[in-house]
Protein backbone atom coordinates (compact mmCIF):
# COMPACT_ATOMS: atom_id res chain seq x y z
CA UNK A 1 0.00 0.00 0.00
CA UNK A 2 1.18 3.79 -0.72
CA UNK A 3 1.91 5.65 2.48
CA UNK A 4 -0.41 8.58 2.40
CA UNK A 5 1.02 11.81 4.13
CA UNK A 6 -0.50 14.76 5.41
CA UNK A 7 1.02 18.34 4.59
CA UNK A 8 -0.04 22.05 5.57
CA UNK A 9 0.90 24.30 2.80
CA UNK A 10 1.36 27.86 3.23
CA UNK A 11 2.55 29.53 1.19
CA UNK A 12 2.42 32.97 2.59
CA UNK A 13 3.93 35.81 0.35
CA UNK A 14 5.77 37.52 -2.47
CA UNK A 15 7.14 34.33 -4.63
CA UNK A 16 6.22 32.13 -1.59
CA UNK A 17 3.07 31.08 -3.71
CA UNK A 18 5.32 30.18 -6.51
CA UNK A 19 7.66 28.16 -5.08
CA UNK A 20 5.10 26.09 -3.13
CA UNK A 21 3.31 25.24 -5.94
CA UNK A 22 6.37 23.85 -7.84
CA UNK A 23 7.27 21.85 -4.44
CA UNK A 24 3.90 20.39 -4.65
CA UNK A 25 4.31 19.16 -8.45
CA UNK A 26 7.91 17.31 -7.85
CA UNK A 27 6.31 15.88 -4.96
CA UNK A 28 3.12 14.82 -6.78
CA UNK A 29 5.45 12.53 -9.07
CA UNK A 30 5.57 10.00 -6.31
CA UNK A 31 2.34 9.22 -6.34
CA UNK A 32 2.74 8.27 -9.88
CA UNK A 33 5.56 5.55 -9.62
CA UNK A 34 3.59 3.89 -6.53
CA UNK A 35 5.51 5.97 -4.28
CA UNK A 36 4.54 8.23 -1.36
CA UNK A 37 1.08 10.05 -2.10
CA UNK A 38 0.31 13.02 0.15
CA UNK A 39 -2.63 14.78 1.09
CA UNK A 40 -2.60 18.61 0.93
CA UNK A 41 -4.43 21.37 3.10
CA UNK A 42 -3.57 24.78 1.97
CA UNK A 43 -3.70 27.57 4.92
CA UNK A 44 -2.64 31.71 5.43
CA UNK A 45 -0.03 32.82 7.05
CA UNK A 46 2.10 36.21 7.41
CA UNK A 47 0.82 39.36 4.74
CA UNK A 48 -1.71 36.80 3.17
CA UNK A 49 -3.25 36.74 6.21
CA UNK A 50 -3.01 40.09 7.88
CA UNK A 51 -5.06 41.19 4.38
CA UNK A 52 -7.63 38.49 5.11
CA UNK A 53 -8.07 37.50 9.21
CA UNK A 54 -5.99 40.71 10.33
CA UNK A 55 -3.96 38.08 11.85
CA UNK A 56 -0.71 37.02 11.27
CA UNK A 57 -1.19 33.54 11.95
CA UNK A 58 -4.91 32.50 12.37
CA UNK A 59 -6.32 29.88 14.44
CA UNK A 60 -7.24 28.33 11.28
CA UNK A 61 -4.02 27.79 10.48
CA UNK A 62 -2.77 26.93 13.76
CA UNK A 63 -5.48 23.98 13.44
CA UNK A 64 -4.36 23.08 10.04
CA UNK A 65 -0.70 22.65 11.30
CA UNK A 66 -1.95 20.54 13.82
CA UNK A 67 -4.09 17.80 11.83
CA UNK A 68 -0.69 17.86 9.38
CA UNK A 69 2.26 15.39 10.36
CA UNK A 70 4.15 18.09 8.43
CA UNK A 71 4.62 21.66 6.90
CA UNK A 72 5.63 23.36 4.00
CA UNK A 73 6.10 27.35 4.16
CA UNK A 74 6.99 29.84 1.02
CA UNK A 75 8.32 32.56 3.27
CA UNK A 76 6.72 35.84 4.90
CA UNK A 77 6.85 39.92 4.48
CA UNK A 78 6.78 42.67 2.13
CA UNK A 79 6.84 46.26 1.95
CA UNK A 80 3.29 46.65 2.18
CA UNK A 81 2.99 45.41 5.46
CA UNK A 82 5.92 47.43 6.64
CA UNK A 83 4.55 49.93 8.33
CA UNK A 84 2.17 47.74 10.72
CA UNK A 85 2.48 47.75 14.39
CA UNK A 86 5.16 45.01 15.52
CA UNK A 87 2.89 42.13 16.53
CA UNK A 88 0.77 42.76 12.96
CA UNK A 89 4.02 42.31 10.72
CA UNK A 90 4.14 39.00 9.10
CA UNK A 91 7.36 38.26 10.58
CA UNK A 92 5.17 37.27 13.44
CA UNK A 93 3.22 34.73 11.55
CA UNK A 94 7.04 33.10 11.61
CA UNK A 95 7.59 33.55 15.03
CA UNK A 96 4.36 32.92 16.33
CA UNK A 97 4.15 29.58 14.58
CA UNK A 98 7.72 28.45 15.53
CA UNK A 99 6.68 28.80 19.09
CA UNK A 100 3.16 27.83 19.05
CA UNK A 101 4.59 24.33 17.92
CA UNK A 102 7.69 23.74 19.95
CA UNK A 103 9.77 24.09 17.26
CA UNK A 104 13.26 24.42 19.14
CA UNK A 105 15.97 23.00 16.17
CA UNK A 106 16.19 24.63 12.60
CA UNK A 107 18.80 23.02 10.36
CA UNK A 108 20.21 25.37 8.06
CA UNK A 109 22.39 22.77 5.41
CA UNK A 110 24.73 25.09 3.01
CA UNK A 111 26.86 22.85 0.50
CA UNK A 112 28.62 24.83 -2.50
CA UNK A 113 27.85 22.21 -5.73
CA UNK A 114 31.05 21.36 -7.63
CA UNK A 115 28.84 22.38 -10.60
CA UNK A 116 28.17 25.94 -9.27
CA UNK A 117 31.73 26.68 -7.07
CA UNK A 118 31.98 29.78 -9.41
CA UNK A 119 28.59 31.46 -7.92
CA UNK A 120 30.11 32.11 -4.77
CA UNK A 121 31.69 35.32 -4.35
CA UNK A 122 34.54 33.54 -2.88
CA UNK A 123 37.48 32.47 -4.62
CA UNK A 124 36.42 28.70 -5.94
CA UNK A 125 39.49 26.96 -4.54
CA UNK A 126 38.23 28.62 -0.84
CA UNK A 127 34.86 27.57 -0.85
CA UNK A 128 35.19 24.12 -2.59
CA UNK A 129 33.71 21.02 -0.65
CA UNK A 130 31.98 22.81 1.74
CA UNK A 131 29.41 20.94 3.49
CA UNK A 132 27.56 22.61 6.83
CA UNK A 133 24.95 22.52 8.84
CA UNK A 134 23.66 25.31 10.89
CA UNK A 135 22.25 24.15 13.76
CA UNK A 136 19.85 26.76 14.95
CA UNK A 137 18.24 26.97 18.48
CA UNK A 138 14.80 28.63 17.30
CA UNK A 139 12.16 29.18 20.05
CA UNK A 140 14.47 30.80 23.10
CA UNK A 141 17.03 33.57 23.36
CA UNK A 142 16.47 37.17 23.02
CA UNK A 143 13.84 36.56 19.63
CA UNK A 144 11.17 35.79 23.11
CA UNK A 145 12.92 36.46 26.57
CA UNK A 146 10.67 38.88 28.29
CA UNK A 147 11.00 41.82 29.67
CA UNK A 148 10.90 43.57 26.33
CA UNK A 149 9.46 46.64 24.87
CA UNK A 150 10.04 50.89 24.35
CA UNK A 151 9.30 51.63 27.71
CA UNK A 152 9.50 55.65 29.04
CA UNK A 153 11.42 56.97 32.15
CA UNK A 154 12.05 60.88 33.00
CA UNK A 155 11.19 61.85 29.85
CA UNK A 156 13.61 59.62 27.72
CA UNK A 157 12.69 56.34 25.88
CA UNK A 158 14.30 52.95 26.22
CA UNK A 159 14.12 49.88 24.33
CA UNK A 160 14.81 46.51 26.45
CA UNK A 161 15.44 42.93 24.92
CA UNK A 162 16.10 40.01 27.31
CA UNK A 163 18.47 36.98 26.33
CA UNK A 164 17.49 33.96 28.62
CA UNK A 165 18.62 30.44 27.83
CA UNK A 166 17.16 27.79 30.33
CA UNK A 167 19.46 24.63 31.01
CA UNK A 168 16.90 22.36 29.29
CA UNK A 169 16.75 24.94 26.15
CA UNK A 170 20.57 23.93 25.37
CA UNK A 171 20.26 20.53 26.26
CA UNK A 172 17.97 19.34 23.58
CA UNK A 173 19.06 21.37 20.75
CA UNK A 174 22.78 20.67 21.88
CA UNK A 175 21.27 16.65 21.59
CA UNK A 176 20.10 17.49 17.98
CA UNK A 177 23.32 18.96 17.22
CA UNK A 178 25.40 15.78 18.25
CA UNK A 179 22.93 13.18 17.06
CA UNK A 180 23.45 15.42 13.61
CA UNK A 181 26.81 15.06 13.46
CA UNK A 182 27.32 11.35 14.28
CA UNK A 183 25.36 10.85 10.57
CA UNK A 184 27.76 13.32 9.10
CA UNK A 185 31.65 14.31 9.80
CA UNK A 186 31.10 14.32 13.56
CA UNK A 187 32.47 17.66 14.68
CA UNK A 188 30.32 19.95 16.25
CA UNK A 189 31.64 23.54 16.30
CA UNK A 190 29.26 25.60 19.61
CA UNK A 191 29.60 29.27 19.04
CA UNK A 192 28.71 31.45 21.76
CA UNK A 193 30.00 34.63 22.98
CA UNK A 194 31.17 33.12 26.60
CA UNK A 195 34.15 35.91 27.15
CA UNK A 196 30.98 38.65 27.24
CA UNK A 197 27.72 37.25 28.12
CA UNK A 198 26.35 34.73 30.80
CA UNK A 199 23.66 32.73 28.79
CA UNK A 200 26.92 31.93 26.87
CA UNK A 201 28.95 30.81 29.30
CA UNK A 202 25.99 28.49 30.87
CA UNK A 203 25.16 27.61 26.60
CA UNK A 204 29.00 26.19 26.58
CA UNK A 205 29.06 24.41 29.90
CA UNK A 206 25.56 22.77 29.15
CA UNK A 207 26.69 21.78 25.85
CA UNK A 208 30.18 20.60 26.80
CA UNK A 209 28.29 17.97 29.35
CA UNK A 210 26.22 17.15 26.85
CA UNK A 211 29.53 16.05 24.52
CA UNK A 212 30.71 14.00 26.62
CA UNK A 213 27.66 11.08 25.86
CA UNK A 214 28.97 11.68 22.47
CA UNK A 215 32.50 10.85 22.61
CA UNK A 216 32.65 9.94 19.30
CA UNK A 217 32.26 13.64 17.73
CA UNK A 218 34.70 16.31 18.07
CA UNK A 219 33.29 19.27 20.02
CA UNK A 220 35.08 22.80 19.66
CA UNK A 221 33.26 25.98 21.01
CA UNK A 222 34.14 29.57 19.06
CA UNK A 223 32.97 32.91 19.71
CA UNK A 224 30.85 34.23 17.67
CA UNK A 225 33.01 37.26 15.76
CA UNK A 226 35.91 34.61 15.47
CA UNK A 227 32.89 31.96 13.79
CA UNK A 228 32.04 35.03 11.74
CA UNK A 229 35.73 35.60 10.09
CA UNK A 230 36.85 31.47 9.89
CA UNK A 231 33.27 31.54 7.78
CA UNK A 232 34.95 33.22 4.86
CA UNK A 233 38.36 32.60 5.49
CA UNK A 234 38.02 28.66 5.61
CA UNK A 235 34.46 27.11 5.06
CA UNK A 236 35.71 23.73 4.78
CA UNK A 237 36.88 23.42 8.10
CA UNK A 238 33.11 23.34 9.66
CA UNK A 239 30.56 20.57 9.88
CA UNK A 240 27.92 21.07 12.27
CA UNK A 241 27.68 24.62 13.96
CA UNK A 242 25.72 24.60 16.51
CA UNK A 243 24.56 28.54 18.10
CA UNK A 244 21.61 30.32 19.78
CA UNK A 245 18.73 31.85 18.10
CA UNK A 246 20.35 35.24 17.44
CA UNK A 247 23.38 34.07 16.27
CA UNK A 248 22.30 31.77 14.70
CA UNK A 249 20.28 33.91 12.52
CA UNK A 250 22.94 36.25 11.19
CA UNK A 251 25.25 33.10 10.71
CA UNK A 252 23.26 31.31 9.06
CA UNK A 253 22.43 34.01 6.34
CA UNK A 254 26.50 34.03 5.99
CA UNK A 255 26.95 30.64 5.53
CA UNK A 256 24.53 30.43 2.82
CA UNK A 257 26.23 33.09 1.20
CA UNK A 258 29.36 30.88 0.60
CA UNK A 259 27.35 28.93 -2.09
CA UNK A 260 26.56 32.57 -4.04
CA UNK A 261 22.91 31.84 -4.46
CA UNK A 262 20.58 31.96 -1.32
CA UNK A 263 17.34 30.77 -3.69
CA UNK A 264 19.30 27.28 -3.37
CA UNK A 265 19.16 26.70 0.55
CA UNK A 266 16.15 24.81 2.36
CA UNK A 267 16.06 24.64 6.08
CA UNK A 268 13.68 22.18 8.70
CA UNK A 269 12.78 23.73 12.17
CA UNK A 270 11.94 20.72 14.36
CA UNK A 271 10.28 20.03 17.25
CA UNK A 272 9.02 16.88 19.85
CA UNK A 273 6.13 16.37 17.79
CA UNK A 274 5.84 18.84 14.69
CA UNK A 275 8.31 20.09 11.87
CA UNK A 276 8.42 22.74 9.78
CA UNK A 277 10.12 23.10 6.30
CA UNK A 278 11.38 26.41 4.47
CA UNK A 279 13.80 27.65 1.84
CA UNK A 280 15.47 29.99 3.84
CA UNK A 281 15.23 33.06 1.10
CA UNK A 282 12.40 35.57 1.61
CA UNK A 283 9.86 36.95 -0.43
CA UNK A 284 11.45 38.94 -3.01
CA UNK A 285 8.47 41.04 -3.57
CA UNK A 286 10.43 42.74 -6.39
CA UNK A 287 10.24 39.37 -8.80
CA UNK A 288 6.69 38.16 -7.00
CA UNK A 289 4.27 37.15 -9.97
CA UNK A 290 6.37 37.34 -12.43
CA UNK A 291 7.60 33.48 -12.86
CA UNK A 292 11.22 34.43 -11.89
CA UNK A 293 11.81 33.52 -8.69
CA UNK A 294 14.07 30.26 -8.49
CA UNK A 295 11.93 27.44 -6.72
CA UNK A 296 14.80 25.29 -6.47
CA UNK A 297 15.16 26.14 -2.31
CA UNK A 298 11.51 25.40 -1.71
CA UNK A 299 12.17 21.79 -3.71
CA UNK A 300 14.98 21.15 -1.73
CA UNK A 301 13.00 22.10 1.77
CA UNK A 302 10.31 19.39 0.59
CA UNK A 303 12.99 16.65 0.15
CA UNK A 304 14.44 17.46 3.52
CA UNK A 305 10.74 16.76 4.60
CA UNK A 306 10.51 13.23 2.95
CA UNK A 307 14.27 12.44 5.00
CA UNK A 308 13.41 13.59 8.18
CA UNK A 309 9.78 13.67 8.47
CA UNK A 310 8.70 10.46 6.68
CA UNK A 311 11.95 8.78 6.72
CA UNK A 312 11.44 8.14 3.00
CA UNK A 313 15.60 8.74 2.30
CA UNK A 314 14.76 7.48 -1.55
CA UNK A 315 12.39 9.63 -2.71
CA UNK A 316 14.58 12.45 -0.60
CA UNK A 317 17.48 11.45 -2.64
CA UNK A 318 15.66 11.56 -5.65
CA UNK A 319 15.24 14.84 -5.44
CA UNK A 320 18.49 16.13 -4.51
CA UNK A 321 20.08 14.10 -7.17
CA UNK A 322 17.65 15.98 -9.73
CA UNK A 323 18.26 19.28 -8.53
CA UNK A 324 22.24 18.55 -9.13
CA UNK A 325 21.61 17.07 -12.34
CA UNK A 326 19.63 19.80 -13.76
CA UNK A 327 22.10 22.46 -12.63
CA UNK A 328 24.75 20.39 -14.05
CA UNK A 329 23.30 20.60 -17.65
CA UNK A 330 23.43 24.30 -16.87
CA UNK A 331 19.93 25.14 -16.67
CA UNK A 332 19.61 28.46 -14.88
CA UNK A 333 17.10 31.01 -12.89
CA UNK A 334 17.44 34.16 -13.49
CA UNK A 335 19.07 35.46 -10.12
CA UNK A 336 22.18 33.32 -11.12
CA UNK A 337 24.63 35.27 -12.74
CA UNK A 338 26.16 33.89 -16.00
CA UNK A 339 23.12 32.73 -18.19
CA UNK A 340 21.69 34.58 -20.97
CA UNK A 341 18.54 32.50 -21.06
CA UNK A 342 17.43 31.82 -17.91
CA UNK A 343 14.59 29.69 -17.36
CA UNK A 344 11.73 30.31 -15.42
CA UNK A 345 10.14 29.39 -12.11
CA UNK A 346 7.52 26.69 -13.73
CA UNK A 347 10.09 25.36 -16.26
CA UNK A 348 12.72 25.21 -13.69
CA UNK A 349 9.89 22.83 -11.84
CA UNK A 350 9.07 20.81 -14.82
CA UNK A 351 12.65 19.94 -15.20
CA UNK A 352 13.45 18.78 -11.95
CA UNK A 353 9.83 16.97 -11.54
CA UNK A 354 11.07 14.84 -14.75
CA UNK A 355 14.55 14.37 -13.71
CA UNK A 356 13.39 13.15 -10.46
CA UNK A 357 10.98 10.67 -11.45
CA UNK A 358 13.91 8.98 -13.82
CA UNK A 359 15.68 8.89 -10.47
CA UNK A 360 13.21 7.94 -8.42
CA UNK A 361 12.50 5.05 -10.72
CA UNK A 362 16.55 4.31 -11.20
CA UNK A 363 17.20 3.95 -6.93
CA UNK A 364 13.53 2.30 -6.52
CA UNK A 365 14.71 -0.69 -9.19
CA UNK A 366 15.78 -4.01 -7.96
CA UNK A 367 19.80 -3.91 -7.23
CA UNK A 368 19.70 -6.95 -9.42
CA UNK A 369 19.77 -5.02 -12.14
CA UNK A 370 22.55 -3.15 -11.79
CA UNK A 371 21.16 0.39 -11.70
CA UNK A 372 23.72 2.75 -9.90
CA UNK A 373 22.94 4.00 -6.60
CA UNK A 374 22.77 7.47 -5.60
CA UNK A 375 25.31 9.19 -3.21
CA UNK A 376 24.15 9.22 0.64
CA UNK A 377 24.34 11.93 2.60
C1 LIG B 1 14.91 33.80 9.48
C2 LIG B 1 14.30 35.17 9.36
C3 LIG B 1 13.39 35.39 10.55
C4 LIG B 1 14.23 35.31 11.81
C5 LIG B 1 12.57 36.68 10.50
C6 LIG B 1 11.80 36.81 9.21
C7 LIG B 1 11.67 36.82 11.68
O1 LIG B 1 15.30 36.13 9.27
O2 LIG B 1 14.15 32.81 9.49
O3 LIG B 1 16.13 33.70 9.55
O4 LIG B 1 14.85 36.29 12.21
O5 LIG B 1 14.29 34.24 12.41
MG1 LIG C 1 17.26 35.35 9.11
Amino acid sequence: MQALYRVALLPGDGIGPEVIAEAVKVLKVFEQLNGPMFRFQTGLIGGAALDATAEPLPAETIAICNNAQAILLGAVGGPQWDTKRPELRPEQGLLQIRQRLGLYVNLRPARVLDSLVNLSALKPELVRGTDLVIVRELSGGIYFGNPRGIFSKNGERTGINTEIYREHEVERVAHRAFQLARLRRKKVTSVDKANVLETSRLWREVVTRIGKSYPDVELEHLYVDNCAMQLIDRPTRFDVVLTNNMFGDILSDEAAMLTGSIGLLPSASLGEHQALYEPVHGSAPDIAGRNRANPIAAIASAALMLRYTFRSETAAQAIETAIERVLKRGVRTAEIPGRKRPVSTSRMGDLIAEQTRKEYQALSAPPSRGRAKGRRR
